[in-house]
Parts: C-alpha cells; structure tokens; sequence
C-alpha cells in the first residue's frame, strides 16, 4: 500500500491475536514496516517470524526482496525484528540500528551481522536519493528503541511510540476515526509506555523542532492530517506528565456479591458529579482497567478477604500498577471480610506502593453489608472523598 510517492507500508495484520504478552488485543494488532524505494531500496522495521510469508509476498508486490539494499532495525523487540535474519539472508541487505539495538539483536538471534551500520543519536545518512536521520528514543520503549526520520517527506518512523493495537485494513487514523485510534494509543501508551514517562519528555522535547508531516509507526494506524499529528503530540505531552482526568474508576474484586454492593453505592454518588467507570475483575480484563487510568483523577480499589488475602485478580492488578508507576492519582479503598480486616492493611500499603495517593482509610464490612452500611459508605464517601477532589 502506497503511502507516498516511492513510500510503502508493507507490514501485515494479525488478526487472531488477542494476548500480546498479557495485554489484550480484542482486534488484533499490526506490524507494520515500510520500504523505501529508488536510488537505493530500503527497508524499515520487519514483522514477527509467523508473518514472513505474507510480510515477504506484500514486498515483492512491489520489488523483489533480493533488491532491498539496506534494513533499518528501530528496535530489538521481536515483533519488529523477528524478520531482519530472513530478510538480510535472502537480500544480503546492510543492516542500520543503534550501537545498542546491535547488541540487544545479537543476544536476540546469536547472529553475527558483516554488513552493518550503527547510528548515533542525531546522525544523518544520504542513502541514494533520500536523507535519514536517526533519533534514539531510549526507553520509549526499550532502551535501543530509535526513531527513524524521512528528512525528504518529512516522514517520523518511530516504531512503537505513538502506535496502537488496531489491527485494521485501513492505514491512516482519518480513514477509521481519531476517537477510537486516540483510546487505543492511550490503552497502548498506558499499558507499555507508562513507566517510562521521563524519557517520552525528553523525546517529545527532540521532537519540538521537527517538522511532521506524517507519523507512522509500527504498529496500527499512521498519523498524516497536520489536526491528528497535532491531537496525538498533545495526548503523548499530558500522558507523560501523568496529567490527571476527570473520572472515577471504581475496581472491584468480589466474592459474594458484598464489595460489589459497596462498589455500586460508591458508582452511583460518584456519576452525580462526574464521569465514573465500573470495572469486575473477574469479568474485566486489566489492561483495559489500566487503559482508564490516564483519564482518571480518582481510583476506588474494593475487594473481599480470602485465606487473609485480597482477591488474587486484585493482587495481580495491584502488582501490575506498581510497574507502571502511575502518578497524581488519588485513591480510596473498600470490602468486605469474614473474621479478619487485618489484610486489608496491606491493600492500603499496596495501593501507596502502587503510587496512588491514598486520601483516609477504607470502608470494609463484616460479611454482608446492611441498609446501615449501604448509607454509610454514601455518605463517607462523598463527604471525605469526593468533598477532598
Ligand atoms: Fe512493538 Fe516493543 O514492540
């Protein structure tokens, strides 16, 4: 597929996938990679082993793979690299990647690669007709990750940064729409980039004096109308600086229906002044909990007590949150217990570790709440909780 004059996507779409290392991908994803054609025949990013056969058929629509003169490798991730051996043995293309992309490659594949250019930050190459310029991104989201600039298109390549799991016949954000491309690249940037927010301000800071006239990264949809680039730039600025929403997401983990009857009393005063969401763990998957958490200025944690523990979905949410060090996020808790509340000392700690900023201890009920208890989490709640936002 074309996507400029001499420039094409030729990455391929896995549509069965639904699990990408625990995140879940309802519509499949996209690897994306591009050529480069004329003087000299390059190659951008590759796709994962599984996809070579249709990944190889959609570049020899356009020319044969032996004629691919170099393959630039923008990070060391299997879904982008899991090719450039093939490739590189069927076209004896020189290989282009960061000194350390080299060697996160070599502790990848155990390959040894004879042709070869590494790239520093900032370095120009003339390759025939068209000039790149390479950007390293470290952390944005490994720390071999690097951008790949078309100075002649003004084109950014910059592999996962900016991408979605979209997997989507359509190429371009304005074919599909920007609402629902923005809460896949917010669900994305949440759930793999979070951690790494100082370094995304470092890159957004690089990216402030380069002209963009498309973004197309490795994975989902390309940016190319100047509103979308602009929409994009702005969300990756406020989700690197961890800039609070409006919403209150209340996460639950139930066992008889009791932390879910304090959940809902919490939903109900929470939608009297602002928008709230309602997630079951069991029902829930966690990387669509944390998809919620960029636009969220508040998050309620419930759960009940088993074997003087918290439920383990719970657990494994709260595990998850402490690496994806989320910020300016205030937090509540609730529960319901059998004949211990001790556990839930450590479900307040847990939460702090996580990096919530809790605002006074939780509410938690012996076994089933009563209408007593129902009023009184109401009201605890929107005086201390929501009269504290
Ligand atoms: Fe899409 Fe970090 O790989």
């Amino acid at each position: 597929m074309k996507i400029r004059e001499n420039i094409y996507h030729v990455g391929v779409v896995d549509w069965n996938l639904r699990k990408f290392h625990g995140y879940s991908t309802p519509y499949g994803t996209t690897y994306n990679a591009y050529l480069i054609t004329g003087e000299k025949n390059i190659l951008i990013d590759t796709v994962k082993p599984y996809c070579a056969d249709e990944f190889i058929q959609r570049i020899e629509e356009i020319i044969p793979v032996e004629k691919i003169d170099y393959v630039i490798t923008n990070h060391a991730e299997m879904d982008h690299s899991g090719t450039v051996d093939y490739i590189i043995s069927k076209s004896n293309a020189t290989l282009i990647c960061s000194p350390k992309c080299k060697e996160n490659l070599e502790k990848h594949f155990h390959s040894h690669y004879e042709k070869i250019i590494t790239v520093e930050n900032g370095e120009q190459l003339t390759l025939g007709n068209v000039t790149l310029k390479f950007i390293h991104i470290p952390m944005v989201h490994w720390p071999e990750s690097m951008a790949t600039y078309l100075v002649n298109d003004e084109i950014l390549f910059p592999n996962d940064a900016f991408g979605q799991h979209l997997g989507c016949s359509k190429i371009f954000v304005d074919e599909v729409g920007i609402d629902i491309v923005i809460r896949e690249a917010k669900k994305y940037y949440a759930n793999i980039v979070n951690p790494y927010g100082n370094s995304v301000k470092k890159v957004m800071e690089a990216l402030k004096n380069i002209p963009l006239k498309m973004i197309a990264p490795s994975h989902g949809l390309i940016w190319r109308n100047t509103s979308d680039i602009q929409t994009i730039i702005k969300k990756y600025n406020d989700w690197a600086n961890n800039t609070p929403g409006d919403k209150i997401l209340i996460v639950y983990n139930t066992m008889w229906h009791s932390t879910e009857k304090l959940a809902k009393q919490c939903y109900i005063k929470a939608t009297e002044k602002f928008p709230a969401e309602m997630f079951d763990l069991e029902i829930a998957d966690i990387a669509d909990v944390v998809a919620e958490i960029p636009d969220a200025k508040l998050v309620l944690f419930g759960s009940s007590i088993l074997h003087n523990q918290i439920l383990p979905q719970m657990a494994g949410l709260l595990t998850y949150l402490t690496g994806l060090k989320f910020k300016n996020r205030k937090a509540w808790t609730f529960g319901s217990y059998g004949w211990s509340n001790v556990p839930f000392e450590k479900f307040e700690k847990d939460i702090k570790s996580a990096g919530f900023d809790l605002l006074s201890n939780g509410y938690y009920v012996q076994f089933v709440p009563d209408k007593n208890n129902l009023v009184e989490i109401q009201k605890i709640f929107v005086e201390k909780i929501l009269g504290s936002l």
